[in-house]
């Protein structure tokens, strides 16, 4: 099957074409429908379907002849270990702490939260509630306790389930005092709380609530898996929308083991029994979809890495694991390859191993700059394949698809609609835009199997973000262009969202924290270009008259605010007092001007902008900070 086949049969009959692609998966009832649409117009894949995806990913396999199988592999460099599970004690593990949960009344439905570290047990958590039908929502271990107590209420999850802590290069981190204090934050309190104790350090029970995961296994019966329908949501996971409320996404359970099974074969080339490593965590959507569920459905053995691409214990790491664990498909972000770059330019000990069980590298949470590209390119020898997806898709929407045949790498571009998506660009006013004009990426509707429903509890919220700007259109929150070749060139957000070191974050939220300063009138946080990072965030604020503080003492302020309430990924810095901040007449803060001038780029000078004096003061009080040295106003 060609590329441009499978392509054309998805945009011109997607009902025929996903409704071969769901024959791959073992349905207990296969869909009466394959694609509906319910009361509010949204649209639904795989009605009336029953399936269990924990059943997908362990008990199909151990059936049908991969019990002996390495299905996960925990490789942590910080705690100089390598632990193997089969695909047998993977499921008797998960069956055993599903019979824990369910002793503890977690039913069908009910919402389950996970705030843990790189850990097998963490895995086992998430395919134990998909085996009770129970929602998990992963919380990622780096965000602080007021991130996690908006995601408590907001989800109202019967029991938390967590570890003692997280290892951090050399630092430990403990857990326990973060989850007490965003309990104390959230109104919504679990029934239970079960911790992992890890022998680092050992977290203080205070409450009958509070368990200890390996005591409470102790009793703890294994508990088979529970038919669901394929509308019923396996999770929720929060992703940073343009305000302090992160957006619930929900997947689905028939949608997404589809989507999964096919992205595996289809992009990612990669079949039963081989070795897939997406060196992401669990809290991002990168590491629901390709550390557990794609490679599990699809019978091959993934790997659980806790550790970094450098300094745990050197920029030699993911070279070793390739080779230790033969891994055939690699996935990471292009922020890890500029770490390694900067620490072994010379991939001095990349030499050092033999990697040659690699066949691809694939490359996502950022634009894969042509630096980045040419550089691993030159020292893999493998192709470099830069695809785009978003939390909200749950795998890629444009790739080069190895599995269909790979086409030419343009480096800067990730390449062209993987099927299921019909992927445009439109102008302002919602008209499709020619090859080489910039401007919104939108995806004509319906999306593919495995994307977002709607959001948890808020189908308006959904409507309003995504659906009401272009009708007909979903709005993917990025802006880019296509070439005549219909290669796709996604150049960075065209809203508050930023990427830093392939953190989704919020410059709204973060404005949210930075206002709430005392010292503050006004404020603009935007994202500024950083070498390793991709973007980093800058805060420009106007001072109140009346509250006046140096600039070293609201930095040093603004900075632990930040810190405290988000955690320390957001990698927040700078902040510069400025006297004014550029606005349109009608009072609407110019943030892509401001970033224009912090990332030193050409601009043209808006028409509507209120008074053109503020921009040269704008750079003088970056350049005095450092930043946009190559501005040049003309
Ligand atoms: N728990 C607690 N803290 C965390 C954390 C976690 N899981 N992850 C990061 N942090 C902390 C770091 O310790 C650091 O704290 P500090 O400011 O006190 O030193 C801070 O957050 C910033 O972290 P980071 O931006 O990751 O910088 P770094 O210097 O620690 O590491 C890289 C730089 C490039 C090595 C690292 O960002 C990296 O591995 N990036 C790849 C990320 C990735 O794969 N993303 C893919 C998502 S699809
Ligand atoms: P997340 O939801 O955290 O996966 O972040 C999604 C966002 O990351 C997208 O909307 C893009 O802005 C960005 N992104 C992810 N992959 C790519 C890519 N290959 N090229 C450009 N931007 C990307």
């Amino acid at each position: 099957m060609t590329y441009s086949h499978e392509f054309q049969q998805s945009k011109e009959n997607p009902e025929l074409f996903w409704g071969e692609k769901a024959k791959d998966i073992a349905w207990f009832e296969f869909p009466q429908k394959i694609l509906s649409q319910n009361e509010n117009g949204f649209f639904r894949w795989f009605e009336a379907g029953k399936l269990n995806t924990s059943y997908l990913c362990l008990d199909h396999h151990v059936k049908s002849g991969r019990a002996d199988q390495t299905a996960l592999i925990y490789d942590s460099p910080v705690t100089q270990s390598v632990v193997k599970f089969t695909y047998k004690e993977l499921r008797d593990k998960v069956a055993l702490f599903a019979g824990l949960l369910d002793s503890k009344g977690v039913e069908k439905g009910d919402t389950v939260i996970i705030y843990m570290p790189m850990v097998p047990e963490a895995v086992i958590a998430m395919l134990a509630c998909a085996r009770l039908g129970a929602i998990h929502s992963v919380v990622f271990g780096g965000f602080a306790s007021h991130e996690l107590a908006i995601r408590i209420d907001d989800a109202k999850p019967k029991v938390i389930l967590s570890a003692s802590c997280g290892i951090e290069f050399d630092r430990i981190i403990p857990y326990k005092p973060l989850i007490d204090a965003a309990l104390r934050e959230s109104i919504h309190q679990p029934d239970f709380h079960i911790i992992f104790q890890r022998p680092m350090m050992v977290a203080e029970l205070f409450s009958e609530k509070e368990l200890d995961w390996n005591q409470a296994l102790q009793s703890a019966k294994a508990k088979s898996y529970i038919p669901v329908d394929a509308h019923d949501p396996l999770y929720i996971l929060y992703t940073s929308g343009t305000t302090g409320k992160p957006k619930g996404i929900i997947r689905d359970n028939g949608g997404h083991a589809v989507a999964m099974k096919y992205s595996m074969r289809a992009v990612y080339d990669t079949h039963p029994g081989e070795v897939f490593w997406a060196a992401s965590d669990i809290g991002w959507a990168v590491g629901h979809s390709y550390i557990v569920y794609a490679p599990l459905i699809s019978g091959c053995t993934t790997i659980l890495f806790e550790g970094k691409p450098i300094r745990t214990p050197d920029a030699g790491t993911f070279w070793r694991i390739i080779e230790q664990h033969q891994v055939k498909t690699f996935f990471t972000a292009p922020t890890a390859i500029r770490a390694i770059k900067k620490e072994d330019s010379e991939g001095l000990l990349f030499t050092k191993y033999d990697v040659s069980s690699l066949k691809y590298l694939f490359l996502a949470g950022e634009r894969c700059d042509p630096a980045t590209y040419e550089w691993v390119s030159e020292l893999l020898q493998v192709p470099v394949i830069d695809h785009w997806w978003q939390t909200e898709s749950g795998s890629p929407m444009l790739a080069n698809m190895a599995g269909l045949g790979l086409k030419t790498i343009k480096p800067g571009s990730s390449s062209t609609p993987v099927p299921g998506y019909d992927i445009q660009i439109m102008g302002e006013e919602g008209q499709l835009l020619d090859a080489n004009m910039e401007g919104y990426v939108v995806i004509k509707l319906p999306l593919a199997p495995g994307c977002l429903p709607t959001l948890w509890k808020d189908d308006d919220r959904f409507h309003k973000s995504y659906l009401s700007r272009f009708e007909g259109f979903y709005l993917t929150g990025d802006g880019g262009y296509k070439d005549e070749d219909n290669y796709f060139y996604i150049m960075g957000r065209v809203d508050d969202v930023i990427n830093v070191s392939g953190h989704r974050l919020s410059t709204g939220e973060m404005e949210e924290i930075v206002a709430a300063n005392p010292a503050v009138a006004e404020c603009a946080v935007v994202g500024i270009a950083d070498k390793l990072r991709g973007q980093r965030p800058v805060a420009l604020v106007v001072l109140k008259d009346s509250k006046p503080i140096s600039q070293e003492e609201l930095e040093a302020q603004l900075i632990q605010s930040i810190r405290g309430k988000i955690g320390a990924i957001a990698y927040f810095k700078s902040a510069i007092i400025v006297k004014r901040l550029p606005k349109t007449r009608s009072g609407k803060i110019l943030r892509k001007i401001i970033r224009n001038i912090a990332d030193g780029v050409h601009f043209e000078m808006p028409s509507t902008i209120d008074d053109p004096l503020i921009l040269e003061e704008i750079r003088t009080s970056l350049h005095a900070y450092k930043i946009g040295l190559e501005f040049d106003l003309n």
